[in-house]
């Protein structure tokens, strides 16, 4: 025996319309697709005189009536929509209980059943129930692989198929992309819904999950559809492990190049901006070795990265010294040296503070002149080596401005402009303040500045390298 759908109808038998209420239906039966409807019917007698002589279910379809199964004592049953009798019988041929089963259900089974009884002496007699035949839809989502870009466009789809009623498609995501959503109406008559979910693809939406919901008259409760967003962005190239210490006869020292990108690139190529590697140095994967520093190895190398989106180069200038710098070196000069360097820097910082006192009180004077309220601009220091400025520093007039650091991007065309505008929002990766270029408007203000920084750390001023432009690049990491 089927089951028996009854959604939404109420469970008790519901007396019928005339007034020798005798025939018990239900209001409503809901049936699934392929499957089997269960209509019931009962014949209660109301008076012990009353007889039947005949029991008739009809359907009504677009206003008419057409008799679907037949039952007569002497005749037996009769199917006249179903001649095969093969998707519609009794449940067990009565005059009493005139159950009508249908199976395997179509949509076009749907419509208002009469289970009409022909008595003496009351007349006909009949209940009325509705059959309602659902399509239970197949649910399925994905994401789609797309490219960074700043065009909105899908990155997930949510697909409800053949379903009747057509389903209700929602999105859950953090993300606040837009939904468009379409249907489309299948031959047998199910409605195939399909949404999609649509957002700038950025990197920062890769791996990033939406959640698409269905929502259906045949699930009882929503289904939750969870899609990883796959957003392909070129590699992010860095080079790490440079100490500002390769001397010359220093062993194993090594360059490690980390990239990140989807997908992930795997394939790295080292050179140096002359060409060639030194024959001094080994490459595995991503690490280059050194295992004598000599100074072939004083030369900028090149490490490029490759992913199917685009093709990213980034390096790192290599300074060999003759001599370990001194804060690595642990002897009694160097003890000598540093204690010497503290002594001088205390002198230098107390010039500056100096130099700083008087351009405040000069400041404070110009300040009650025009009443403007100061604003210190942060700064930032170009070297990720460097010390952050000491809080006296951080107040000096001009501001620094820091500009975008270059990079050559070898993508495909459509890429570059996206990639050149985003280069300004994006942080430098893996914390890198030193891929930034700074600009100094005075560079002879400056420069006190950044030797007494380095001073303090133990550190040469040709760490930085003033550029003609006025510019100052650090010598850890520059993008090209
Ligand atoms: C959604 O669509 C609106 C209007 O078309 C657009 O302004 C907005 O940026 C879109 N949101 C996303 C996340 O793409
Ligand atoms: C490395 O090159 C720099 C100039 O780029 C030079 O000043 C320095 O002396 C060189 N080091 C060695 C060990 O040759």
């Amino acid at each position: 025996m089927g089951p028996l759908w009854s959604l939404g109808a109420l469970l008790c038998l519901l007396p019928g319309s005339s007034l020798a209420q005798t025939v018990r239906v239900l209001d409503e039966v809901t049936g699934f697709l392929g499957q089997e409807a269960v209509l019931p019917c009962h014949f209660v007698k109301a008076a012990p005189d009353s007889k039947v002589s005949q029991v008739t279910w009809m359907k009504e379809a677009s206003g008419r009536k057409q008799n679907v199964a037949v039952f007569h004592p002497e005749h037996g049953p009769s199917f006249p929509m179903d001649r095969e009798g093969t998707r519609i019988r009794f449940r067990t041929p009565s005059l009493e209980d005139t159950t009508l089963v249908i199976g395997p259900l179509r949509l076009d089974d749907q419509g208002t059943y009469f289970c009409e009884f022909a008595t003496y002496p009351g007349g006909n007699q009949d209940g009325v129930t509705h059959l309602i035949v659902l399509a239970k839809p197949t649910n399925t989502a994905e994401a789609h692989e797309v490219k960074v870009s700043n065009l909105e466009q899908p990155v997930a789809t949510c697909t409800s198929a053949q379903g009747k009623p057509p389903a209700r498609i929602t999105w859950q995501s953090s993300l606040g992309g837009n939904t468009s959503t379409s249907e489309v109406t299948n031959a047998d008559g199910t409605i195939t819904v399909t949404s999609q979910y649509r957002l700038v693809p950025s990197k920062e939406a890769n791996g990033q999950r939406v959640t698409c919901v269905v929502e259906h008259k045949s699930l009882p409760q929503p289904e939750t559809l969870p899609v990883t967003l796959s957003i392909l962005y070129p590699p992010e190239v860095s080079i790490v492990g440079y100490d500002d210490n390769w001397y010359l006869s220093r062993n194993e020292a090594m360059l490690t190049c980390r990239a990140d990108g989807n997908p992930m690139p795997t394939e790295f190529i080292w050179s140096t901006s002359s060409g060639p590697l030194p024959k001094t140095v080994t490459v595995q994967g991503g690490n280059l070795l050194v295992q004598n520093v000599d100074a072939s190895v004083n030369t900028t190398f090149i490490c490029q990265a490759t992913n199917r989106v685009g093709q990213v180069a980034t390096e790192q200038v290599i300074f060999v010294r003759d001599r370990p710098a001194r804060r690595q070196s642990g002897g009694a000069g160097a003890l000598a040296g540093s204690i010497v360097g503290g002594i001088l820097a205390v002198a230098i910082l107390g010039a500056i503070l100096a130099v700083f006192l008087l351009r405040r009180r000069r400041r404070q004077r110009e300040q009650r002149g025009t009443k403007g309220s100061y604003d210190p601009k942060t700064r930032v220091f170009g070297n990720g080596t460097a010390p952050p400025p000491a809080r006296d520093f951080a107040e000096l007039d001009r501001p620094l401005k820091a500009t975008p650091g270059r990079r050559r991007d070898e993508d495909e065309d459509d890429e570059d402009d996206y990639e050149d505008e985003r280069e300004e929002q994006r942080p430098p990766p893996y914390g890198y303040a030193g891929h930034h270029h700074h600009r100094f408007e005075d560079e002879d203000q400056l420069g006190p500045m950044l030797r007494l920084g380095s001073a303090l750390h133990g550190y040469e001023y040709d760490d930085m390298e003033s550029q003609h432009d006025g510019s100052i690049i650090s010598k850890t990491a520059v993008y090209v």
